[in-house]
């Protein structure tokens, strides 16, 4: 017969076992890495630890050297020289050379306390470089002959269809992947961003391909929509932006919500209007970017098609309002969206002077660049061709 006495000793043995487990179980890589904001001469790596951590990237060229030859030069994530302690992880690494290839690997060490000027550190987890080959990135170069790339949208939490549409796109021959908005339908925490379509991306091609993500309506939902910059685009100023890769510039744009800011839906938590023109002010100055001013092609990535139907909602009226005169003015080769749910081609008229192509929520567009044409394909999820283009360069 067991004693009261006898039976508390043994649970109080079991608490202080199961606690010096939890405190000795070996920090692990929850998600990632994958890459953000590739450019010419600079690239984004996060990534998310299962423990508050401390992080950093490895980074070493790709010259046939053993990846153990030599220390790797470190770069930490960092917040004002601070390292930060966190579970997510976000480092920029900067002066790269254009179109080259690096190998990396990412770091992260358990900081089991910080009391004072007195910091702890537990055990570090980090890629693999001993058994797998280490991974690798290669930087955007504006003298590549060519370019090609691939777009899906409108994915809305349903990873399991990105294999399947992507590799109808061979997506492995082309040089990056575009997101262009509702890859869920509500941003309500971590999980749903990994198990929604990350975790996917990742295992297909996100640490090693770049990722170009447009923010589409559905990600400014939910409690955890304000969290969005942490985990895409992170060290950069805004959540639109341009790139160049070989022939084409991309200008990624943010077009907010659907609905008036004043809408019930909303709560009056959102200012998209003034966030719009403030899009606007950002595209009148690319006229004087080298980038943009000397590529082949400008292609627009935006969530939500201009539309001047009558019957259409407020956010798409914006677009048209205040995206289309501007972009006219820049004289950009065609506009890319999602946001209908279902597949649009539109030629271009008197009043928007570039044909907007419309993805489906369904569907890939596979876009290669040939000398002075521009070929561009939507396929269907049987791989089927449902839209053939081709654009002469201007
Ligand atoms: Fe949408």
């Amino acid at each position: 017969m067991f004693t009261m006495r006898y039976i508390k000793k043994m649970i109080y043995a079991l608490l202080l076992a199961v606690a010096a487990q939890v405190a000795t179980a070996q920090i692990k890589i929850l998600y990632g890495p994958y890459l953000q904001n590739v450019k010419e001469n600079e690239a984004t790596i996060v990534w998310v630890a299962d423990k508050p951590s401390i992080g950093w990237v490895e980074l070493a060229p790709n010259d046939g050297t053993h990846y153990y030859g030599e220390e790797r030069p470190k770069y930490f994530d960092t917040t004002n020289g601070v390292k930060n302690t966190s579970l997510l992880h976000a480092v920029k690494v900067k002066a790269l050379t254009p179109g080259t290839t690096y190998r990396y690997r990412i770091y992260s060490q358990e900081v089991l306390s910080h009391e004072g000027i007195n910091v702890i550190y537990g055990r570090v987890a980090a890629s693999d470089v001993y058994k797998k080959k280490a991974l690798t990135f290669t930087t955007c170069d504006p003298n590549k002959k060519e370019t090609s790339f691939v777009m899906i949208n409108d994915i809305h939490g349903r990873e399991n269809i990105i294999t399947k549409l992507l590799n109808n796109a061979n997506y492995k021959d082309k040089d990056l992947i575009i997101f262009n908005g509702d890859m869920v339908s509500e941003f309500k925490d971590e999980q749903t961003i990994f198990n929604g379509f990350m975790k996917e991306s990742i295992d297909l091609f996100a640490s090693e391909k770049p990722m170009y993500y447009a923010r589409g309506n559905h990600e400014t939902r939910g409690e955890f929509a304000t969290s969005f910059q942490k985990y895409f685009s992170p060290k950069e100023p805004f959540l639109y932006y341009l790139f160049r890769q070989g022939p084409v510039c991309f200008i990624m744009l943010d077009t907010g919500e659907d609905k008036p800011d004043s809408d019930i839906e909303y709560s009056g938590i959102t200012d998209y209007d003034s966030y719009r023109t403030d899009q606007v002010e950002w595209m009148r100055k690319l006229s004087g970017n080298e980038d943009f001013k000397q590529a082949k092609y400008k292609v627009v990535i935006a969530h939500m098609p201009p539309s001047a139907d009558l019957d259409i909602w407020h956010g798409q009226k914006e677009v048209l309002k205040k995206f289309v005169p501007i972009l006219n003015e820049l004289g950009v080769d065609l506009m890319l969206c999602g946001h209908l749910h279902r597949n649009k081609y539109e030629e271009p008229s008197a009043g928007i002077k570039f044909p907007v192509l419309v993805n489906s929520n369904n569907s890939v567009v596979s876009v290669e660049t040939d000398g002075d044409r521009m070929n561009l394909m939507v396929l269907d999820l049987d791989g089927k061709v449902i839209t053939k283009k081709s654009y002469t360069a201007k």
